[in-house]
């Protein structure tokens, strides 16, 4: 029976255990869970989502706080448009983030940071340029391309003299998308290095429709694989989305994957940037407190438990501080949401707004609980503590139980000692 430390991931020359644990905005998978996997031999994934409030709270910085006294004067204003980001600002926030994490890097596995095309921040080229070229200077392996289509993205590196040697990939949940990718970037000369297949039970926002549970990660895969055989590309493909146990990564492996991409399981990891509390909740969920809804500005629809706090949260839009749904014309979904709520009900004190939420707030202050469909199986993963509570695991035990677990087993953590 094979496990998956019996198969490696290539890049080059070079090999991998091929396992890669997701990125999670807003610094859920952290440095530390990042640098666990590149330490075991694996590849680990920074966010650069809300890259300024992240270096902030890890570096003690006040990028965000200078934003917003300079928006100040706009906080009552129901239009945002005026609300930009410093470029240099960005540049310096994204260093900051990527070369400590670089710094730290120990092992032979590698850091990539998870890149969204939907963190438009009001000028949507121009930041996701200065986001990957910063990214690049400051010494990152890879960078993962996330939350769109990203036909243009390869074309805004193309002069960075890292553009060929850093591994570029990125994520689709079609064969449509890749190959409309494909076809974009045909002129680069520069495929991708790698090509992240994301089913619908995967965490975060889906790239499918509210019609996901009709799709299955394997029939997604068969198709790529094969399309690639076909164009004789050889671009490695990465599974991703509800592969729970080393036996779902196998069967992945031995159909066609190189790799596979997880996160879920890594949400109640110590290292993992999600607060105790909320850690319990992921532990707690039943099947049927984990949905899908359309409450996302990104207008992807997106998974969380059922009692996330962000959901029908209607506080006031918080973009003179963060800002980084603002489309490329100052507009966001939530905005338009909460805006419509106070002309109906100009009295009001405080509001509900049900079909959108702050995400970039929420997000930041952890209230969205966004988690892949399997959150409800990890109370399997781990033991009950004489207070109730569940013990959170080590990253270390979560990403060798996938290494080296056969037979859909789940192995328990050792009891924690108080
Ligand atoms: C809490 C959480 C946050 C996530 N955030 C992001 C994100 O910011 N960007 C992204 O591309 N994917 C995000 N994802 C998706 C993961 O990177 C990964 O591809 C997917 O969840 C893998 O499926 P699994 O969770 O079933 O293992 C997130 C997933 C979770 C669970």
């Amino acid at each position: 029976m094979k496990r998956v430390d019996d198969f490696r991931l290539t890049f080059g020359k070079k090999q991998f255990v091929p396992i890669m644990i997701g990125g999670m905005g807003v610094d859920i998978s952290t440095a530390e869970l990042a640098l666990e996997a590149a330490r075991l031999g694996g590849i680990g994934h920074i966010s650069d989502a809300m890259v300024t409030d992240v270096s902030d709270r890890r570096y003690h910085t006040s990028f965000v706080k200078n934003k917003l006294r300079l928006y100040k004067h706009n906080i009552d204003n129901s239009d945002k448009s005026i609300i930009h980001f410093d470029l240099g600002v960005l540049a310096e926030a994204t260093k900051r983030h990527v070369e400590a994490t670089m710094q730290a890097k120990r092992g032979e596995g590698l850091i990539f940071v998870n890149c969204m095309e939907k963190l438009t921040m009001n000028a949507p080229r121009e930041t996701l340029q200065v986001r990957m070229a910063s990214a690049l200077d400051a010494g990152i392996d890879g960078i993962t391309l996330s939350a769109g289509l990203h036909l243009g993205s390869f074309g805004l590196l193309a002069e960075h003299p890292r553009f060929r040697d850093a591994k570029l990939g990125i994520i689709v949940s079609s064969l449509r998308a890749l190959q409309i990718f494909l076809r974009k970037n045909a002129k680069l000369d520069r495929l991708p290095d790698y090509v992240i297949v994301e089913g619908p039970l995967a965490g975060g926002h889906l790239g499918f429709g509210m019609d996901w549970a009709q799709y299955d990660l394997a029939t997604i895969i068969a198709e790529i694989v094969q399309y690639l055989k076909t164009e004789q590309l050889a671009i490695p493909v990465i599974a991703a989305g509800g592969i729970f146990t080393g036996s779902d990564a196998v069967s992945f492996l031995e159909n066609g994957s190189a790799a596979v991409q997880v996160a879920t399981r890594f949400t109640v990891a110590d290292e993992c940037g999600l607060p105790k509390k909320v850690k319990q909740e992921y532990f707690k969920a039943s099947e049927a407190d984990i949905i899908v809804n359309t409450i996302s500005p990104t207008g992807y629809p997106m998974r969380m438990l059922r009692n996330t706090p962000a959901i029908g949260a209607g506080i006031r839009p918080n973009c003179e501080a963060y800002g980084f749904l603002l489309d490329g014309n100052g507009g966001c979904a939530y905005i338009t949401a909460y805006n419509s709520e106070v002309a109906r009900h100009p009295q009001a004190k405080t509001y509900s707004v049900m079909d959108k939420t702050c995400l970039c707030t929420h997000m930041r202050n952890f209230n969205c609980w966004t988690c892949g469909q399997t959150t409800y199986r990890l109370k399997d993963t781990t033991r009950r503590l004489e207070d109730g509570s569940y013990q959170t695991l080590s990253a270390e035990h979560i990403f060798k139980d996938y290494q080296f677990s056969v037979d859909q087993k789940v192995a328990l953590p050792e009891l924690a000692r108080k």
